[in-house]
């Protein structure tokens, strides 16, 4: 009898996670035969039992197709499953034994939990409970740490720059400043890389502390050397000297309640006050997580997807997936637990940035 495997998506969805789909299920029927499949809406598709066969046709044709055909949750947890009440109050409980159970019914020989950090905690409890679990790493943040990078990455950075050369038309047309807001959480990947490919004047990472006076001078010299528009990628993270983050809204029943937002709003609002200079905020949003994945994605998905089965098959559980000098290696589940991937300050692109003008907000001059 052949073996069988699940797999599941969990967290934000991003460009790949069905490109990711098709690895794993054909590399899981062309290699080795196994039997797939599929848990609907991450893990709440475990908690209920809810999934479905993946044969080969379910994987043919969706390389290129955005979102999940499996679905996904970012609020699903079988070890807090938060629910409410008649009287719409929250409580929680512990499904993972009931999750063990439908994991032992099924037959199933592991399961792959394609997600981010928070995933990945998961997975490490279902594995310490008794199930054989394989990550593999997905956010357009890129803010995993222990791997170079993570799919759904690539492509929007693709979408944010193509979003920044078509406000630069706009900005030049009307001579103002222009703030474009990305996601990323915490990390500044997004805004530096689409904000250099992008040509912006000023990117505001989290990681640097911006001043406002910093940013309209910045923007004021700019006019007065002719240049009439300014163009600023501000991270969603982005926070000022001494000052907090913008938190748009907390979402009580998601493992990672924080959603940041706002920011380049409150930034675009100072800036024309300070500035007299007029100014508009464009938030991208989830633009930034829709689409067909860029074919660096598509490569590294691809990778990723055989690589898990490939481990399945080596019974190498209990791991996911990272991507370490242009190839793709093991790390243990709990190894990205608690901690984030930021820009690091002395990444070479802001200092080659630097060298072509580019401001991030806290400079004296
Ligand atoms: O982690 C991916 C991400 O898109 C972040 O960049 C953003 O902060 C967050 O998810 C938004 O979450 P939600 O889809 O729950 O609003």
């Amino acid at each position: 009898m052949s073996k069988k495997i699940g797999v599941l998506t969990g967290g934000g969805d991003c460009p790949g996670l069905n490109a990711v789909i098709r690895a794993v299920v054909k590399t899981a029927i062309i290699r080795f035969n196994y039997e797939v499949i599929g848990f609907e809406d991450g893990y709440l598709g475990l908690i209920e039992n809810r999934w479905r066969k993946l044969d080969y046709e379910a994987a043919s044709g969706i390389l290129t197709a955005g979102g999940t055909i499996l679905g996904t949750s970012n609020k699903a947890n079988p070890f807090q499953f938060w629910q409410r009440d008649d009287k719409g109050e929250y409580f929680s409980t512990d499904e993972s034994q009931k999750v063990l159970k439908i994991y032992q019914d099924l037959g199933l020989e592991a399961l792959v939990c394609i997600g981010g950090d928070g995933t990945f905690t998961i997975a490490d409890g279902l594995q310490k409970l008794g199930m054989n679990v394989v990550g593999i790493p997905k956010t357009i943040d890129n803010d995993i740490f222990g791997t170079d990078q993570t799919f759904g990455f690539d492509t929007a950075v693709n979408t944010i720059t193509d979003a920044v050369d078509k406000i630069h038309t706009t900005a030049m047309a009307h001579k103002r400043a222009m703030v474009i807001e990305v996601m990323g959480r915490n990390a500044g990947w997004l805004a530096l890389m689409a904000g250099v490919a992008g040509g912006a004047d000023l990117i505001l990472l989290p990681e640097i502390e911006y001043d406002i006076e910093a940013i309209c001078r910045r923007v004021h010299d700019r006019s007065q050397l002719g240049k009439k528009f300014t163009i600023v990628v501000v991270a969603e993270g982005a926070k000022p000297k001494a000052g907090e983050q913008v938190v748009d809204r907390v979402v009580k029943d998601s493992p990672d309640p924080i959603r940041l937002g706002g920011v380049g709003k409150v930034i675009a609002n100072q800036i024309e006050e300070i500035t007299g200079i007029e100014t508009r905020i464009t938030v991208l949003g989830h633009l930034q997580r829709g689409g067909s994945p860029s074919p660096l994605d598509r490569v590294l998905c691809t990778i990723f997807g055989e690589k898990a089965v490939q481990m399945i098959h080596n019974q190498e559980f209990g791991k996911w997936v990272c991507w370490r000098n242009g190839k793709a290696e093991t790390e243990d589940l709990t190894y990205a637990a608690g901690r984030q991937r930021l820009v690091p300050l002395d990444h070479p692109l802001i200092e080659v940035a630097r060298s072509v003008g580019v401001r991030f907000g806290n400079e004296i001059n």
